[in-house]
């Protein structure tokens, strides 16, 4: 799969660590850093549009601010957009969501909200097992791009759950930003989840 990482920090790196099987690019502002983690990833540098143009995927690994302004001018037709995005902020609930908002600037894409609940740390595991158990990822897309999306979950060593559509992906942002905030209290998030 010919993947566009877009973004060269925390989560970038982490995801594009566990995907380096696949015919990766990455794209970033800061030329630098971008050619960094390019070779850590064994990817080629490419200009937001020409990895667009050519990615049958593109993990959109930076502040969702900023894909406001990214997305409108790229050929995205057809490829499939992982939003790992979350909004800043804590326990508010989130605005517009993130999702939606990506889907309005690239009609011709497929956008699956996947990856955001997880902190950068989790993505970094290889695998992320927890009591031996592979950690279960969320994602809302049309259904095949979320089989795209779950070829790429299953190569991080954790399992795809699919999860409905894009429509549902507010919850997931509506998750992320509820668990954030009560880590940012200082509470272990985690345990509200564990069976
Ligand atoms: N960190 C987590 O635990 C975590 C977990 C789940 C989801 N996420 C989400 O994943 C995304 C990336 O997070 P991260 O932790 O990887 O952040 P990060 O380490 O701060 O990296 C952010 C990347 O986005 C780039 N960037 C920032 N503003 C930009 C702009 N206006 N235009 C183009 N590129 C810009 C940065 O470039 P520069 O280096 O030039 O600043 C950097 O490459 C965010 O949306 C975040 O909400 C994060």
């Amino acid at each position: 799969m010919r993947i566009a990482i877009f973004g060269t920090g925390g989560m970038a790196a982490a995801l594009g660590s566990r995907w380096t099987r696949h015919d990766l690019t990455v794209s970033g502002r800061d030329r630098g850093r971008t050619a960094k983690l390019a070779a850590e990833l064994g990817a080629e540098v490419k200009s937001w549009a020409d990895a667009a143009r050519e990615a049958d995927a593109v993990l959109l690994a930076v502040p969702s601010s900023a894909l406001d302004e990214l997305l409108p001018s790229l050929n995205l037709s057809g490829t499939v957009l992982l939003d790992c995005t979350n909004t800043p902020g804590d326990a508010e609930p989130p605005g517009t969501p993130v999702a939606t908002r990506i889907a309005g600037h690239v009609p011709g894409a497929s956008v699956v909200k996947a990856f955001n609940l997880a902190h950068v740390d989790v993505w970094r595991m290889a695998p992320p097992t927890f009591e031996g158990r592979p950690l279960g990822v969320p994602l809302c897309g049309d259904p095949a791009a979320v089989e795209v999306a779950a070829e790429l979950v299953r190569d991080v060593g954790a399992t795809p759950l699919p999860a409905g559509g894009l429509d549902r992906a507010p919850l997931l942002e509506a998750t992320a930003a509820f668990a954030i905030g009560l880590w940012k209290r200082g509470a272990d998030a985690r345990t509200m989840l564990m069976s």
